[in-house]
């Protein structure tokens, strides 16, 4: 077992590049397997559900091959089988992207329950929904999710519910379907717009990516033979934001989309640290005692729910009293005890944390419950007074590449050690 030693009382100075958005990554590459050809991915981040969406892939008759670092030459043209291996698909979440895919391109599958994150509660109900409406038989029985179709049409989809992984899932099975496809009341993220300029790459006809409605015209097939690289991480980037205003430090953060990152841009600068927009790279910096601030997460545009946890360090050490209201996970304020244990001041009742801003943490061992948890107890072990422990890295080894090399560049005095 691993854990990473921190030595708390470092102003974070220096640069960093963002990599390749994590959350679009996981539904690219199950999304070649629309493709009857090959591609090349580049600017994929190395992070363990990147790995595991590869073995996947692989155990589904797919030839992949690492040109470098973070590219990959993928060919699916020999899709062998139609079961995904059980034991790799309850790993992570986004492993229902492969029912969208494999609907379309063999016209069935049989895949686990998704893992994920431990967030409360985190139904498919609305993937279903579309599914179905398409054509779709599904059954989920026993841990699996079992679907098939004689025939994908195109129809109008409503979503009951604003969902990230609904709407690229409903794209996915949709892009091969007869006729047009309008998805309505469709989430708006990056990672959306990204996964519909993917598949357009490749030859798909979906306009509307980044609105709350999609149309997707049924091509016939998907040459692929193209090249494509993967949105800067928008919640990476927002990390090292405010893991720069939590440390009073000053960071320059390179290769990002900065209107991705408004809604975080304009909490900083409202409880009074400051943010310089170069377009692609952005300098967040703050000098003094951040001030107080009321925060609700929202579908994208608003305040991201993957980067409330960071913003709760912030505001565990800021002046006077704070209140964030997580209004898209009913489970997400784990992370409050393990603060709590380093010396702040936070009461959470079901969707709402109140913060009573201290003056310091204080390092002690803490446990890491989700991704984004363990990326704000990085952060505050970080700020923190003398020396912090953090167990279950295995969560941030998911979404974040060579987290602790890449703070220990921003002056932290962090190193992984083997318990
Ligand atoms: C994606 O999860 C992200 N994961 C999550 O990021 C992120 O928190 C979430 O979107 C919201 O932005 C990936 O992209 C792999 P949703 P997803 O469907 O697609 C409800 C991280 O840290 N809902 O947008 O599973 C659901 O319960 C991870 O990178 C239904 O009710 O989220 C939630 O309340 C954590 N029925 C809300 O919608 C459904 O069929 C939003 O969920 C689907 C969702």
């Amino acid at each position: 077992m691993e854990k990473l030693v921190i030595k708390g009382g470092t102003k974070l100075k220096g640069e960093v590049t963002i990599n390749g958005a994590k959350n679009a990554a996981v539904a690219i590459l199950p999304a070649t397997l629309l493709i009857n050809g090959e591609c090349t991915i580049e600017n994929l981040p190395n992070i363990s559900d990147v790995q595991i969406s590869c073995e996947i892939l692989s155990a589904l008759g797919a030839k992949i091959e690492w040109i470098g670092k973070n590219s990959i030459k993928i060919d699916t043209r020999n899709i062998t089988t139609t079961n995904a291996p059980l034991d790799l698909t309850s790993k992570f979440r986004a492993s229902y992207y492969l029912i969208g895919s494999m609907l379309s391109r063999k016209g069935e599958i049989q895949v686990g329950m998704p893992g994920g994150c431990n967030l409360g509660a985190r139904p498919i109900d609305q993937h279903i929904k579309g599914f179905e409406l398409l054509g779709a038989t599904v059954d989920v029985s026993q841990g699996k999710i079992t679907a098939s179709a004689d025939k994908l049409v195109g129809t109008s989809i409503y979503m009951d519910i604003v969902s990230v992984g609904a709407t690229i899932n409903v794209m996915l099975a949709s892009v091969l379907a007869e006729g047009t496809t309008v998805i309505d009341n469709a989430a708006k993220e990056p990672h959306i717009v990204d996964v519909a300029n993917f598949l357009n790459t490749m030859g798909a006809d979906i306009r509307g990516a980044g609105t709350d409605m999609i149309k997707i015209n049924g091509v016939k097939e998907l040459k692929g033979n193209a090249t494509y690289s993967i949105v800067p991480d928008q919640i990476e980037a927002g990390t090292f934001m405010l893991a720069a205003v939590a440390s009073r430090g000053d960071i320059l953060i390179k290769n990002c989309i900065t209107k991705h990152l408004e809604s975080i841009t304009a909490k900083i600068l409202e409880i009074g640290g400051n943010v310089e927009d170069h377009g692609d790279s952005i300098r967040v910096w703050c000098n003094e005692r951040p001030n107080k601030a009321s925060i609700k997460t929202l579908p994208y545009p608003g305040f991201p729910t993957d980067l409330q946890p960071q913003m709760g360090v912030v505001l565990s050490t800021a002046n006077g009293n704070s209140r964030i209201v997580e209004s898209i996970w009913d489970s997400r304020f784990q992370y409050t005890e393990e603060l709590n244990k380093m010396g702040a001041n936070i009461m959470a009742q079901g969707k709402t944390a109140f913060f009573e801003g201290v003056d310091h943490l204080v390092g002690a061992p803490v446990y890491s419950s989700d991704l984004r948890a363990g990326a704000a107890l990085i952060i505050a072990g970080i700020i923190a007074e003398g020396t912090t422990e953090i167990y279950n890295l295995q969560h941030i080894d998911r979404g974040y590449e060579n987290i602790e090399e890449r703070f220990r560049k921003l002056g932290a005095n962090i190193e992984r050690v083997k318990e």
